[in-house]
């Protein structure tokens, strides 16, 4: 069964029909809020609203294990992440759509390993690719499908938050590589890989990164709101569509 992570602009999916709220408990504490277990397009998914029905977690208070671990719990076989970010690259627009292939983590200070504590062995998993490729192409061949445009590649960053970036933080982050920035790629990619479950991202161009765009104004939420509204109804198509084809 598919699990769709929501970010900002998607705390809920308005074509998912609910069946069941599951409120769960994990070694790791709560998750970020009830899962909703329900169907899309006649298909089963599982919903977790990633800072709280209410919007209220910021990105580095997300109990990123506890809402793995209980997806996984409720019989996910696969995770796809909904997430806005800003936009380094010259040819990203708000609005648009990147599905990542790569991811740079600037973050510190989350619980990052499920393989911490007296008793663990420790563990190093394999990240060279971090997304999983068989789900990043049901994504692209799913917004294909619809005649949607959406990037098939592109650098993540992960930044702490909750601020936004200066510019100068900007220029190094391309300088690095990276294509897009935002603050809730990391740790979640990397625990969904040690717990063995595919992982895949849809990143929502929500704003030229901080000194970045035409007008090389400053980044604000308000026009972050407008840009998402409507492109998380792309999104939700997209995931209803790729669902024809996951099992
Ligand atoms: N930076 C980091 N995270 C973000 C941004 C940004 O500009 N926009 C949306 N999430």
């Amino acid at each position: 069964m598919l699990a769709i992570i929501g970010g900002s602009g998607l705390t809920r999916l308005a074509t998912l029909e609910l069946l069941e709220r599951k409120r769960l408990t994990t070694p790791y504490g709560e998750p970020s809020a009830a899962l909703s277990m329900g169907r899309l397009g006649g298909r089963p998914v599982a919903f977790l609203a990633r800072h709280g029905d209410e919007h209220t977690l910021a990105p580095h208070r997300v109990n990123y294990r506890a809402n793995l671990w209980a997806l996984r719990e409720c019989a996910a076989t696969a995770i796809v992440a909904v997430a806005a970010v800003g936009g380094i690259r010259s040819d990203l627009r708000p609005g648009d759509l990147v599905i990542p292939h790569q991811i740079i983590d600037y973050t510190w200070g989350r619980h990052s390993t499920y393989h911490e504590g007296p008793d663990s062995v420790v563990t190093h998993v394999d990240f060279t690719e971090p997304y999983d490729p068989q789900l990043r192409r049901q994504i692209g061949d799913a917004a294909a499908a619809l005649g949607m445009r959406v990037s098939d590649a592109a650098v993540y960053a992960a930044t702490q938050g909750p601020r936004l970036e200066t510019a100068a933080e900007i220029n190094r982050l391309e300088r690095d590589g990276a294509d897009v920035v935002g603050m809730t790629g990391m740790p979640e990619a990397v625990l969904a890989r040690e717990l063995g479950l595919p992982y895949a991202a849809i990143n929502v161009i929500a704003n030229h990164a901080a000194g970045r765009g035409d007008s090389r104004q400053r980044v604000s939420m308000e026009a972050i709101h407008a840009v998402l509204e409507g492109a998380m109804q792309q999104v939700a198509a997209i995931i209803e569509r790729m669902l024809k084809s996951h099992d």
